[in-house]
């Protein structure tokens, strides 16, 4: 009876991942918008959330007859054929056992079945194998894996791990790091490629364009329950349902950072009985000491000069009724922060112009109002978050594509935040339904790229996402971005 009863309220604990907005269930889908340059073959590298596989992705792509993305550990100028018999190890995938989408195809499960790793052919004394494969950089950068292209519209998991030992080596110089994937043609020539990429100072970086923009004109990437994450965790290893259930991104806040997040989603709960107060919480489940987060954001923008919006919400733990745990954590956050706070009389309206020439470069968006009313010194209002509360990814799309429809939070100046994430029930985390957040991301993430990319992307504000790396919302939001004088 204990047993079942902690189990209830553990599971209770982790499914209180957002307030149960009613959310109008509109049918209409509006009609899509297909971005300008839309015809151009592109391609991303995401990293799967489950397993931690590379992905590849590609719209636009001519999938001709002899065509190939092909995944470096370098930077590749070149490719020539080479033609060896083997003993080489062949990085060659088949088609098939790729997951991946079609264009249109929303019945296409993608997360069902990982390509092998490349497969090492043998010759034989009677019959020496001779492949031909390619080679990068004139045999100096190394191809770790071949796809052939056999639609447009693309996402294919591969089986090459991504190590976040590479990510955590990230630093504010840094660009182009750890894989490439490039598209060539049955020549060798190279249609397209990308890399994975960290992009520490897009804001500043595209400061000419979108300098005069308030925050709520801009598409700015988000991470969901930012704070939950594990420092060096491996899912293959250490997976329990707690972690499974409790844990939302890979990187740390300052990889998130790095990474192009702008937005963080902060719950703080407060545990009297310890030395370090205050705790990042999913649900009741203790995750990150609320100083380590707080370092980091400072770090990063003491170092970019970018600007990120802190966004306190939920107190799931130890606040009570009473505002005297709240008033406790603001002269905490005052502590702190310090001269980073932007200043609340600054508003909405800001551009972000104006935040930089005053240097206060992090915004407290505190979730409560009373508390807000308090402290106009220190404090902006919340970031308005729209949770979809659903299961499964049509009601999602379905909601996400509503709320970016009939958008009459357009004439505001206050950043709305979609919340693009699949949210289990209670008894669905008892029973392991859906097999833990990171399936549930997986089965999403590349649609919600898809949808952000093709479609939502031009008038999105904030969208926040679980494991983040396995979206193409950071390249998306800076590409709509940096469009954004045209209009
Ligand atoms: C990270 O950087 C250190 C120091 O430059 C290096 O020794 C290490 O191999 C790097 N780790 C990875 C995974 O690249």
């Amino acid at each position: 009876m204990f047993l079942k009863t902690f189990v209830f309220i553990l599971a209770l604990a982790l499914t209180q991942f957002g307030p149960a907005a009613a959310v109008p269930q509109v049918q209409t889908i509006g009609a899509s918008r297909r971005d300008e340059d839309g015809h151009r073959l592109k391609l991303w590298l995401t990293i799967n959330a489950r397993k931690r596989f590379l992905e590849i992705s590609w719209k636009n792509a001519p999938a001709q007859m002899g065509d190939n993305v092909l995944l470096t550990l370098q930077d590749p100028h070149s490719f020539e054929r080479r033609t060896l018999p083997t003993g080489t190890p062949l990085a060659s995938f088949a088609c098939d056992e790729g997951s991946g989408s079609g264009d249109g195809a929303a019945d296409y499960v993608p997360v069902q079945g990982y390509t092998r790793k490349p497969r090492i052919e043998l010759a034989t004394k009677e019959s020496p194998a001779l492949r031909q494969y390619w080679v990068a950089n004139g045999g100096s950068a190394q191809v770790v894996a071949a796809i052939q292209p056999s639609l447009t519209t693309q996402w294919f998991t591969t089986g090459v791990p991504f190590d976040y030992a590479l990510s955590r080596n990230v630093t504010t110089q840094t660009s182009c790091y750890g894989y490439w994937a490039s598209y060539i043609n049955a020549e060798g020539r190279i249609l397209a490629k990308n890399c994975v990429r960290a992009y520490p100072r897009w804001m500043n970086e595209l400061r000419s364009v979108v300098g005069e923009l308030r925050l709520r004109d801009l598409f700015i990437p988000g991470t969901h329950d930012s704070g939950s994450y594990r420092p060096n965790f491996d899912p293959l290893l250490r997976e329990s349902l707690v972690t499974k259930y409790a844990l939302t991104q890979d990187d740390d806040i300052m990889g998130q950072l790095m990474h192009g997040v702008r937005y963080l989603d902060i719950r703080v709960g407060y545990y009297r009985a310890s030395q370090e107060k205050f705790f990042i919480y999913h649900g009741i489940t203790k995750q990150r000491p609320l100083q380590e987060v707080i370092n980091q954001v400072k770090d990063f923008v003491h170092e970019t000069n970018e600007i990120v919006i802190f966004g306190l919400k939920e107190f799931p733990v130890g606040f009570g009724k009473n505002l005297g745990v709240h008033r406790l954590l603001v002269s905490y956050l005052r502590e702190q922060f310090q001269d980073l706070i932007a200043h609340p009389s600054l508003g909405w309206r800001a551009s972000l112009r104006d935040i930089w020439s005053r240097q206060q470069n992090v915004i407290l968006a505190y979730d409560k109002h009373a508390i807000v009313e308090e402290n106009p010194q220190l404090l902006f209002g919340a970031v308005e978050q729209r949770w979809g509360n659903v299961q499964t990814w049509p009601r999602l799309e379905t909601f996400l594509r509503n709320i970016n429809d009939f958008d009459v939070s357009r004439f505001s100046s206050r950043p709305v935040a979609d919340m693009a994430e699949l949210t289990p029930e209670t008894w669905d985390v008892i029973l392991d339904k859906h097999g833990g957040l990171r399936k549930m991301a997986d089965t999403i993430n590349w649609r919600i790229s898809q949808l952000y990319r093709d479609e939502l992307g031009e008038h999105s504000n904030i969208v926040a996402a679980d494991f983040i790396r396995g979206t193409t919302i950071v390249e998306t939001a800076i590409e709509w971005n940096r469009r954004k004088v045209a209009y």
